[in-house]
Order: structure tokens, then sequence, then C-alpha cells
């Protein structure tokens, strides 16, 4: 009997659909709109939540009690000065270089393993690893503060053990300490952006590890696939974009235009968030509150995001991500745009981590399939 020709394998580009491993570390449901941190409500994490809290339980597995709190924050502040390597880095970067091309660089500077050195054993790599991804926690928001020093022509500043992290990272970005509010809104953010499957840079940071290599070296991977404006680069697009239009009843036209040209708005689309993205209401309230207090600024900002939102759902029923209220937000902050995508860095560190570790821990190399398109099998001519 003759069996039949094998149906061609089917592409899936971009990976859309596919699923490439479990994870316990978060649930994105696109249908039902609903992301979870190890089964949490994002939005009720972001509402409830400080940074080390969720910090803790996107790396140890659960909420930490008051006890656990204690002894993670303790860690995470002893760790954050930069060691002597990562500051070497940092003052050899041009200081106008873009903040997370300078993350990226000194955190690969300072991570680099001496040429002699024995990869660590699996089983004493587990320890070590949770210190590592802790330290990479609270050491990302001391460099990103150092970028927004350095684009200002000033020196950075040292972290300050007795802040939260989030209070601190605007401390050492502006010079005095911040106001409550910022705080909370700069801390939902964070939360906000701290993890979400296996999204671009987390599947490269996974990719990375799962070839046996070391967290830093996923980690530096992570940060360069978060750098493009479809990914991480966006709420800097955002806000660039919100600066050129200049007046919120500028809003439809452009977005108008934008469509019509067949471009891609940005702010605006979200590859497993189809009818909503879960953390763009929650990222909308902290811009609001920041917006209460910044007058005409807070209100035009405001006004804008509103205006584009209701614009792309006549246009195409599209509806905003997370960027579209961050970008402005930090912008709200003060904090210069090339800053936005290593802020989020900032948050997405400790989602990274967890996934590195969980690859490690149930590891198996990634290599996927390509359908060969090119020519035929042929002799190389001589
Ligand atoms: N503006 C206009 N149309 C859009 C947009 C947008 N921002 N996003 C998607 N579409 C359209 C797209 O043109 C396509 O239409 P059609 O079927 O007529 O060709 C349809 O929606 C489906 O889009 P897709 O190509 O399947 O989208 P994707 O899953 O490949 O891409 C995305 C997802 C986020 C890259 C995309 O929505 C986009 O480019 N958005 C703008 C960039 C942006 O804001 N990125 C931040 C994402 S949130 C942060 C993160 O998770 O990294």
């Amino acid at each position: 009997m003759v069996s039949a020709p094998e149906p061609p394998p089917e592409v899936r580009r971009g990976l859309a659909g596919v699923v490439a491993d479990t994870t316990a570390v978060s649930e994105q449901d696109g249908p039902a709109a609903r992301l979870t941190y190890r089964g949490y409500p994002v939005q009720d994490l972001a509402r409830t939540c400080g940074y080390e809290e969720v910090a803790h339980l996107l790396l140890v597995g659960e909420l930490p009690g008051t006890a656990d709190l204690h002894a993670f924050r303790r860690r995470e502040r002893a760790l954050r000065p930069l060691p002597a390597g990562a500051r070497a880095a940092l003052d050899a970067m041009p200081r106008d270089a873009h903040p997370l091309d300078v993350l990226r660089t000194v955190r690969s500077a300072a991570g680099a393993r001496g040429a002699g050195d024995p990869r660590a054993a699996p089983a004493a790599a587990e320890g070590a690893e949770s210190d590592a991804a802790l330290a990479l926690v609270a050491r990302t928001p001391v460099v990103v503060a150092a970028c927004a020093r350095r684009l200002a022509g000033r020196e950075p500043l040292d972290p300050d053990p007795d802040r939260p992290l989030a209070d601190d990272l605007l401390r050492m970005c502006r010079g005095t300490p911040a106001h409550p509010d910022e705080v909370r809104a700069l801390e939902m953010s964070l939360i906000l952006y701290a993890e979400l499957g296996f999204n671009a840079s987390t599947f490269t940071a996974r990719t990375v590890v799962s070839t046996g290599a070391d967290l830093t070296a996923a980690v530096v991977a992570a940060l360069a696939a978060l750098g493009g404006p479809l990914h991480g680069g966006a709420n800097e697009e955002v806000w660039r974009t919100m600066r050129a239009i200049g007046d919120p009843a500028g809003a439809d036209a452009w977005l108008r235009a934008e469509v019509d040209a067949g471009r891609r708005a940005i702010g605006f689309g979200h590859r497993v968030f189809r009818r909503e993205d879960p953390r763009a209401a929650p990222m909308r309230e902290a811009l609001a509150a920041l917006a209460a207090r910044c007058g005409d600024d807070g209100a035009r900002a405001l006004a804008m995001h509103d205006a584009l939102v209701a614009s792309m759902a006549r246009a195409k029923g599209i509806p905003p991500n997370v960027d579209l209220a961050a970008g402005p937000a930090y912008a709200l902050l003060g904090m210069p745009t090339a800053l936005f995508s290593a802020l989020f860095a900032v948050g997405r560190t400790a989602g990274w981590c967890a996934h590195a570790l969980e690859q490690r821990a149930h590891n198996r190399i990634v290599h996927p399939l390509a359908a060969y398109v090119g020519p035929p099998p042929r002799e190389v001519p001589r």
C-alpha cells in the first residue's frame, strides 16, 4: 500500500500560537484578558503590593510574609552598591549613550567570567544563581539612575539602603527624594512590567540559559531583545509620538493618518492580549494620579492618552497596551525619554531571572526546526 505523502510542516511565523514549554511563573489568557503572576492577578499586585514583594513572588514562588519580606529587603539593599567592575564599565561608556545599551554593556562587562573559570556545577549553582538573580534586581536600578544622572551632566549617586527600590530609584535619578504619589506610580509601572510569559526578551533569556550559559549571559541577551520599538522601546516611541502630535486635539487626525497609511500605531495591540491588555487600566490609573499633580502638562498628557485610545477604538478597534500610559507617566515623573525602556528593564529583570531559574531547573536545549525554502541540493562548482 502506498502511504500518503507527509503534509508540509506548519510554519508559525513569530512562533505565534506555539506552546514552547510549561511555566509556573505567570499565566497569560488572551481571551479572558487575564495576566497572573503565580496565580495573582497583575492588577491586584500593582494596586496593593510593593515591588520587592512582587520580586519575591516571582523569584521565590510566593508572596513573602513579614519576616521573609524583611530578610529579602535586607539582602536586596545590601546588594545594591555597584562592584568596581560595573563602575569601571559605566565610566567607560559615553555619557550620551542610550541607557539600555549602557545597562547591557555594564551588565556584560561586570559579569565577565575569567577565561579559566569552570562553570558552576548545576547542584551548586541553584543557591548561587538565586543570589545572582537578586543582585541583578538590586543593581539594575542603580545603573539606570546613573544613566539618568550622566545624561543630565551630573555625577551618579550612591544607593540609600534605607529606601525601598522604587523610592531610591527616583531619588538617584533626580537627586532629591520623590513624593510618595510619584513613587507609587513608578512602583506600579515596575510591577506591571515585571513579567509576561514567553515574550521576546524572556524567551531569549530562556533560550540562552537552555545552552547551559549563565544568568548574566541570559540577562544581557534579554536586554538586547528588549530594545526594539515593538517591545521595550515602545514606551519611548509613545512619548516621542505624543510630543510630535503636540495637542490632544490633533490625536484623531494623526492616528487616522497612521492607520490609513497601513502603519502600526505605537502603544496599541498585543500578540496575546487582542481584546484588552490587563495592564493598561492600572497603568492609566498611575498616569492619572501623576497627571493630577502636574497641572496643564499633566492634563495634556492624560487627554492625549485618552484621545488616542478613543480614536483607535473608532478606527480599528485595537486596544491600548501598557506602554501607551507608561510613556507619558515616565515623562511626568521627569525622566528623560531615552531612559524609559531601561525603566521597563528594571521591572522585567525579576521576570527574566525567574524564567532563567525555571529553565535551568527543567532544561532541554531550545532548538526548533526551520522549513527550508532555499535552493535544492546541488554540487559545488569546481
Ligand atoms: N496599529 C495598527 N494596527 C495594528 C497594530 C497597531 N499598533 N497592532 C496590530 N495591528 C493590526 C495588524 O496590522 C494586523 O492587521 P491586519 O490583520 O489587517 O493585517 C492585526 O492588527 C493583527 O496584528 P499582528 O500582526 O498579528 O500583531 P502581532 O501579534 O504580530 O504584533 C505587536 C503585536 C505588539 C508587535 C503589534 O501590535 C505592534 O506592532 N504594536 C505597536 C508596538 C507596541 O506598542 N509594542 C508594545 C507591545 S506591549 C509591550 C510588550 O509586551 O513588549
